[in-house]
């Protein structure tokens, strides 16, 4: 099935045609920057400037990085906070005179590792976690994810873990990977002592900088990098919008 894939971000809005059949992109992916400030009619002009760049008429899968329940979204961290309480679904959906999904930015990304990358055939329980201007969460247990997990946003010292140990974080106080790596190891042993995941499967900028700092991480359980990069939330957000086809 043919389906646009669109990973909303805090930097940029990319999409690309997706067969879900295989994960494969169909083409190069088209990134437009972020409009600032991130306002909801703003970021559906760019949606629909995505979709038009592809001339694309049918399903949109869209990951955005917030908590999707029913289409809604309930959260807003680093989005403009008029998103909270937007129909996301409806507000895209007119946008771009399509059909659409919306759902987390992380649940679309682990939805991709899980079929078609670093999670594939793995049952228990499995995290993904992408490492960006937020840490996103997505948990599965046994290939079932369990949607609109926050768990970025556990304190830690008293302090939204993500501001300690996402990449913004490391970008901002100037840390070396190992440096920063410290503070995440601490964020993983207390997912770890929490939730006893099988297997931590990091996505994000940091996924392909795992070999500077695998060996400062300390956490028992399994930890690997994501296999489809930056293309994951493309991905997943077109296989999450199968069910506007397939009807289940
Ligand atoms: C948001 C999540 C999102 C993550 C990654 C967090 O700040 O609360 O909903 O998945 O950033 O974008």
């Amino acid at each position: 099935m043919e389906i646009l894939g669109i990973d909303i971000g805090g930097s940029g809005v990319k999409g690309a045609p997706v067969d879900t059949a295989n994960g494969k992109m169909l083409t190069e992916r088209f990134r437009i920057p972020t409009p600032k400030g991130a306002r909801p009619k703003d970021v559906a002009e760019v949606v629909a400037a995505v979709a038009r760049h592809f001339e694309w008429k049918g399903p949109i899968g869209a990951g955005f990085p917030a908590v999707i329940q029913r289409g809604v979204a309930r959260t807003a961290a680093n989005v403009d906070k008029k998103w909270i309480g937007t129909d996301a679904v409806e507000l895209l959906s007119v946008a771009t005179g399509c059909p659409v999904r919306v759902l987390n930015d992380a649940d679309a990304a682990g939805t991709a590792e899980m079929r078609f990358g670093a999670g594939r055939d793995r049952d228990g329980v499995v995290f993904i976690i992408t490492i960006g201007t937020g840490l996103g969460t997505a948990v599965f247990t046994d290939g079932v994810l369990v949607p609109n997990t926050e768990l970025g946003h556990i304190e830690i010292d008293g302090e939204d873990a993500e501001f300690q140990a996402s990449d913004a974080a490391r970008k901002r106080d100037g840390l070396k990977w190992k440096q920063w790596a410290v503070r995440f190891d601490r964020y993983l042993n207390r997912l770890d002592a929490l939730f006893w995941p099988d297997l931590f499967i990091l996505g994000g900028g940091a996924s392909g900088k795992m070999d500077k700092f695998r060996n400062v991480l300390t956490v028992d359980a399994e930890v690997v990098p994501a296999q489809l990069l930056n293309e994951a939330g493309i991905i997943g957000a077109a296989v999450a919008a199968e069910v506007l086809v397939k009807g289940f």
